[in-house]
């Protein structure tokens, strides 16, 4: 069984199987920690709330099931967690925290599902394990005012029920103040979302790294590590000039909470870095990641506390966004097992394994002393001043923030739905519209067939405007049906797609005729010769360029000047809910390249990413960030800075609180140095577009509102320099839209 773990779409990377215990006994000997919690006990703000089972009887052992409580104060903090069952009864429990309602409105339901949007884990028991408290002073802020509003509980059953046993009543009581603790718990998630491990390797390495890019610093007090079968240990580390162990797991053993050895700040700019490590030895094929036992996972969990000012605690970072820390950079015991541990390898090889894999990875060694470890939780943490710094890391950085350009013309500009925009070398900008058309339901026939071929829009879909959004000219008249890519290359030439005619076109600099024309006219098929709704076009200096294609295939084909087929790669995506292999797009919708240094990016539209290859169309990274969201709708490089520049959009059926937003995205680490809006706020940005020669300003056309919005850098030292922030929304959407195939009032 696998359980959704906290997060976006891509990671419905599950937490899968056992999860028990939960940080060590250690913790409630603290003599420390009884007393002050005496002291709460004591104190008439506290109370407590028993979140049990509301009388189960599953039929079968092995059954996942969950209920759910909402938390109706605005704002509590849970310091204490004490469990009400039985082992024989209750093989382990986990008690989630939900962003908003739980998954089900019944009584009790079958989890995996468990909230509608993000989760957390707050707590694991097993084995009749102790009770566990929180270090001291330090709470999970619980609800309507932060981001724990409900409380799922979920019991792994150990047994059966027979038909007149009484039903179950297992559960966790939760021990709360009102008082506002000095810290506040988190999970901070450490995830590789796209790897695969080769067959026959006894010690392969997955690494993932990032910039610490909180507020406030954090302090590590439990970890958890969680792989599938394959997975052999996995360790993880804070890098402040030097590695820190946070923590090293066995991820064969229970998936606990172990308590982390020594204290460790991690400071705003600070670096964290882990690696899974797994044994494919006995394995004849590749294992790629995904929910199933048959697939693999790498994660380490982080359970910390940070300032209680922080108000809504909890992070992730993915993949490896700092290689010059990881690879062969780690300390060189990364990868070395743990000593075997007799006793926890007794407990993890319970029947509730029976999904796993078991076997494969030969279950090394274990850390005993792990559970014995003292955990210094009453020192009070120092705050030092963040840095932003990471002394091996190049940083990009902006004096100032891209804000909308309060000269430009913005809705007084008057377009249609923008398909594309793009800027020449002069700084001059060309809009891709539709006019008086929409693209909706009715614009397509089941199988990618335009309906109105009789019917090209009659107003000028190209406007050309210098940069403070003056007309320069307009043409295309009478000749396009629906608008999308536009892209004008280095020479001004001219490059558009039309997802209705499924044609790419070249019109050369100056003029208002295509002196190219790619693909057939109406006709799309999947023969390179045919495109199938063709979204854009990326060119290089030498003339080859790239068209995305598109909304029905999933590839891009690389094309000699003169308009040849030169090679395609890409493949739809068919798996559901697990993240997909690189290579694979769910409509790619925009691309770009840098040809500097020989990258092509693309978005992965629905996939809601970006991810670059080389100019030959291998694969080379992919550039994912929760701040995306589920959808990614455009990207373009500004070689200049070395940074990619990217707009997401608003989710079919997320939750609402998704911010629509402009992106500034690392182009070789990946990593996200800003984002940026309107004052307004985005709704529906389609495509954007960066001055080449300055990168000074972007501009970003949207379906609707029908505008063209300018975003520059101002140089004025009343505006506040950049902050690198990492938003906490995050999404969870389970809807895709068909390939192809626009709801009622979608406008692609
Ligand atoms: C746990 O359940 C078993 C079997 O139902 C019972 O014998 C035992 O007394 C229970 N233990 C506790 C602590 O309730
Ligand atoms: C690095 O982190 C450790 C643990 O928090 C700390 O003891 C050490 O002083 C830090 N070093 C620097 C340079 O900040
Ligand atoms: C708008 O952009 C132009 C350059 O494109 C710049 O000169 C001007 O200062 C910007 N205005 C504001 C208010 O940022």
């Amino acid at each position: 069984m696998c359980v959704r773990a906290p997060m976006t779409r891509l990671g419905v990377l599950a937490v899968c199987c056992v999860v028990s215990l939960v940080m060590s006994p250690t913790l409630s000997a603290d003599p420390t920690t009884r007393v002050m919690d005496e002291v709460i006990e004591a104190d008439p703000t506290t109370h407590s709330m028993s979140l049990l089972m509301r009388g189960a009887k599953p039929s079968q052992p092995d059954a996942y099931l969950c209920t759910a409580y909402p938390v109706t104060d605005l704002e509590t903090y849970i310091y204490k967690f004490q469990a009400q069952a039985n082992a024989s009864t209750a093989h382990h429990m986990l008690l989630y925290g939900c962003d908003g309602p739980a998954y089900s409105t019944a009584d009790i339901w079958h989890c995996p599902s468990v909230c509608r949007g993000q989760q957390t884990i707050l707590f694991a028991w097993a084995k009749n394990a102790p009770p566990t408290e929180l270090p001291r002073d330090v709470g999970h802020r619980v609800g309507q005012r932060s981001n724990v509003k409900t409380l799922v509980l979920q019991v792994h059953y150990a047994k059966g029920f027979v038909r007149n046993e009484s039903p179950d009543h297992s559960g966790i009581i939760v021990h709360m103040t009102d008082r506002r603790p000095k810290f506040v718990a988190g999970i901070f998630l450490m995830m590789s979302t796209w790897f695969q491990v080769p067959p026959h390797r006894e010690s392969y390495p997955v690494d993932m790294s990032c910039v610490y890019l909180e507020q406030k610093p954090m302090y590590p007090f439990a970890f958890r590590t969680h792989a599938h079968g394959l997975g052999k240990v996995i360790t993880g580390y804070l890098y402040n000039g030097t590695y820190q162990l946070i923590g090293k797991g066995n991820p064969q053993w229970p998936q606990a909470f172990y308590p982390v050895e020594d204290v460790i700040e991690v400071k705003p700019g600070d670096s964290l870095a882990a690696r899974c490590t797994y044994d494919s030895t006995h394995m004849d094929q590749r294992v790629g990641v995904g929910a199933t036992g048959s697939d693999e996972m790498c994660n380490f969990y982080i359970m910390y506390y940070t300032d209680s000012s922080v108000q809504r605690p909890g992070a992730e970072c993915m993949n490896d966004q700092l290689p010059e820390l990881t690879g062969a950079h780690f300390p060189s015991s990364v990868s070395q097992p743990l000593p075997p541990n007799p006793q926890l390898e007794e407990v993890a090889s319970g029947h509730h394994h029976a999904h796993h894999q078991h076997g494969m990875s030969g279950g090394q060694g274990g850390v005993a002393q792990v559970h014995t470890t003292q955990v210094h939780t009453t020192q009070t943490p120092t705050t030092q001043t963040p840095t932003t710094q990471t002394p091996t890391m190049q940083e990009i950085h902006f004096d100032h923030p891209l804000q909308l350009n309060t000269s430009w013309p913005g809705v007084e500009l008057t377009v249609g739905q923008v398909g594309g925009v793009s800027v020449d070398q002069r700084g001059n900008l060309y809009v891709f519209h539709r006019g008086s058309r929409v693209w909706n339901a009715a614009s397509f026939d089941i199988d990618n067939n335009f309906q109105f071929q009789d019917s090209p829009i009659t107003e000028d879909v190209v406007l050309v405007t210098d940069s403070t959004g003056h007309k320069i000219r307009s043409f295309g008249a009478g000749r396009y049906f629906l608008p999308h890519g536009i892209q004008v290359d280095h020479k001004d030439n001219i490059w558009l797609t039309d997802v209705a005619l499924h044609q790419v076109f070249k019109i050369p600099a100056g003029s208002d005729t295509p002196t190219l024309t790619i693909g057939h006219r109406f006709q799309h098929g999947e023969e390179l010769t045919f495109f199938c709704k063709p979204t854009d076009v990326a060119v290089l200096s030498s003339g080859e360029f790239f068209v995305s294609d598109g909304y029905c295939n999933s590839r891009v084909v690389k094309f000699s000047a003169d308009g040849k087929v030169i090679k395609a790669w890409g493949e739809k995506n068919l798996e559901f809910g697990v993240s997909p292999p690189p290579g694979t797009f769910d409509v790619p919708h925009s691309v770009t390249v840098s040809e500097g240094t020989g990258q092509l990016c693309v978005a992965d539209r629905e996939n809601g990413r970006v991810q670059c290859f080389d100019l030959e169309g291998n694969f080379d990274h992919l550039i994912r960030h929760k701040e995306f969201g589920p959808r990614l709708f455009a990207v373009e490089v500004c070689p200049l800075q070395g940074v990619l520049y990217a707009v997401n959009g608003p989710a079919y059926d997320g939750p609402s609180d998704l911010t629509v937003q402009g992106f500034t995205v690392d182009m070789s680490s990946g990593q996200l140095l800003e984002s940026w809006n309107i004052p307004q706020g985005l709704r529906n940005p389609h495509d954007l577009a960066v001055d080449p020669t300055t990168c000074g300003s972007v501009y970003v056309g949207e379906l609707n509102p029908r505008v063209v919005w300018k975003l520059t850098r101002a140089d004025r030292s009343t505006t506040p320099t950049p902050h690198l922030h990492m938003d906490t929304q995050i999404v969870n959407n389970n809807k895709k839209n068909q390939i192809g195939q626009a709801g009622p009032s979608d406008t692609q």
